[in-house]
């Protein structure tokens, strides 16, 4: 059951008598009208009226106007104006570029810019990588996206995806000080997109590529690594495979399993489940059933495309066929990256004992988790008012910190490995139960223990 969050926070600035009952008439009206107030704020205070900001939680955008709508019914309430807070943060932009040297005179100017900066260039052009030592190369990661496949609202188009892209950066910068910049393409051709990831290249440390549609993201990303001299990660792939393989490692440890023994259905076999399953197979499990919408892909179905082929080809030991129901009977571990709403508690209970379940499609998971929890052992859902978050925020930073900290060139399934292995380990022996298998995002021990494992991984 969804509760109201920030992502849908309105203020309503509003004029209302100045009388005793005037703010319980308010915070009750918002109460019965289904939204949690977060701040009450007098603006203004005359003899005949006051001006107050009311702020408050949504479900939805719906909602919100629906909230407004019981205010403005109230006697002597006039509704002024209401701001969308979190189109607020987004007036012009969430980033900025800022200089790190001193630009106060003449002096700073010369060395800074020209003549000073032509003999750096003189340095780079005979030696080109001192660019990784005397330019931003070092630190900068370029976040490309073709807006094909925008969170889950589908092919928004360039334009439409930068909040996301900025967003991203942002979260770069915070949690481990990469600089990141949005490089949304007005193209969708695949040759396009990787002819302009070639060519910007030279500025960056590294490329990672974000909400690019499967199945063209696989050979972007798979020409790229061929064709740049610096690490392509694509975080809807391989992001989301590190955060489940981590969060699988230790919800294992708390049903006391070993991965070789688990039958692992995996439904959703495009960008995330495709990594996913790829990732997995590094650590050699009992077996995994990969489903899609057309159900269990096995050698023998119609119609496979490359990348279907080769998960036909690698999984499902008895070949078998049938429906996501089928494939869930006996199995020890449910990932989900496909879909809402496809099964409920009465299949979970035909998995194998102390099932695993992680349900993880946005906004509305595969099985809703407090369905699941009725007979697994352990429930993830990417979801942040539910507990064990799978939250690819928790590796692309310290993925990124540790590639370019070690002047990395190419990104390994060990890499992903090691960076899995350092974001389940925060998690302590004594902190580790069926409700806490992930560390939290806000834990700021993560990016530097990812970075330091990637970093290792990637000098070994
Ligand atoms: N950290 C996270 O929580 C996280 C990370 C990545 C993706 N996701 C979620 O996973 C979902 C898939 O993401 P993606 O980028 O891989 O999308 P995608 O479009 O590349 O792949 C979707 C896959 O789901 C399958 N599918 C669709 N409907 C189905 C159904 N009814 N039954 C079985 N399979 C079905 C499709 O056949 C396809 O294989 C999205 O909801 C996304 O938000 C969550």
């Amino acid at each position: 059951m969804p509760v109201p969050g920030p992502g849908y926070s309105i203020t309503v600035r509003l004029e209302a008598p100045p009388s005793a009952s005037a703010a319980g008439d308010l915070t009750s009206a918002v109460g019965r009208a289904g939204g949690v107030i977060t701040a009450f704020d007098v603006v203004e205070s005359h003899t005949d009226r006051v001006v107050i900001d009311l702020t408050c939680n949504a479900l939805s955008a719906n909602h919100a106007k629906d909230i407004t709508d019981t205010l403005e019914t109230l006697p002597g309430i006039v509704v002024r104006k209401v701001s969308d807070r979190t189109f607020l943060v987004h007036l012009g932009g969430k980033i900025e570029i800022s200089s790190k040297v001193p630009l106060r005179n003449r002096d700073d100017l010369s060395r800074a810019y020209t003549p000073g900066v032509a003999r750096v260039c003189e340095a780079i052009a005979k030696n080109p990588d001192d660019a990784r030592r005397l330019t931003i190369k070092r630190n900068t990661v370029a976040v490309v996206t073709d807006g094909s496949a925008v969170l889950g609202l589908g092919n928004l188009g360039p334009a439409a995806a930068l909040p996301v892209m900025e967003g991203k950066a942002a979260l770069f910068k915070k949690f481990a000080g990469v600089d990141a910049w949005p490089v949304c393409l007005d193209t969708q051709d695949t040759e396009e997109i990787i002819r302009a990831v070639e060519l910007i290249a030279p500025v960056y440390g590294g490329i990672n590529l974000e909400d690019i549609s499967a199945p063209r993201c696989f050979e972007i990303e798979a020409r790229l690594r061929e064709k740049l001299d610096i690490p392509v990660f694509h975080d809807d792939q391989h992001g989301t495979a590190i955060v489940v393989v981590a969060a699988l490692r230790n919800a294992l440890r708390v049903v006391g399993k070993d991965i070789k023994d688990c039958r692992i259905t995996v439904c959703g076999v495009g960008a995330a489940g495709s990594a996913i399953i790829r990732l997995l197979q590094a650590q050699t499990p009992g077996d995994i059933i990969a489903v899609d919408v057309d159900g269990i892909v096995h050698r023998d179905r119609p119609g496979l495309d490359s990348n279907l082929k080769s998960i036909a080809a690698s999984t499902n030991k008895d070949n078998q066929s049938g429906r996501l129901h089928d494939a869930l009977v006996g199995s020890d571990v449910f990932i989900g990256v496909s879909a809402p709403n496809l099964f409920g508690a009465e299949q979970v209970a035909t998995m194998a004992k102390d099932a695993i379940v992680f349900a993880l499609a946005n906004p509305d998971p595969e099985i809703d988790p407090m369905e699941a929890q009725q007979h697994a052992a352990v429930v993830a859902t990417g979801r942040s008012d539910f507990p064990n978050q799978i939250n690819n925020v928790l590796a692309f930073p310290g993925v990124f910190r540790g590639l370019l900290d070690a002047h990395a060139r190419t990104i390994t399934d060990a890499m992903l490995l090691a960076a899995a292995s350092a974001i389940a380990d925060v998690v302590d022996g004594d902190r580790l139960n069926a409700s806490f298998i992930v560390p939290s995002v806000f834990d700021n021990t993560v990016a530097p223990a990812v970075a330091e494992a990637v970093r290792k991984a990637a000098n070994s």
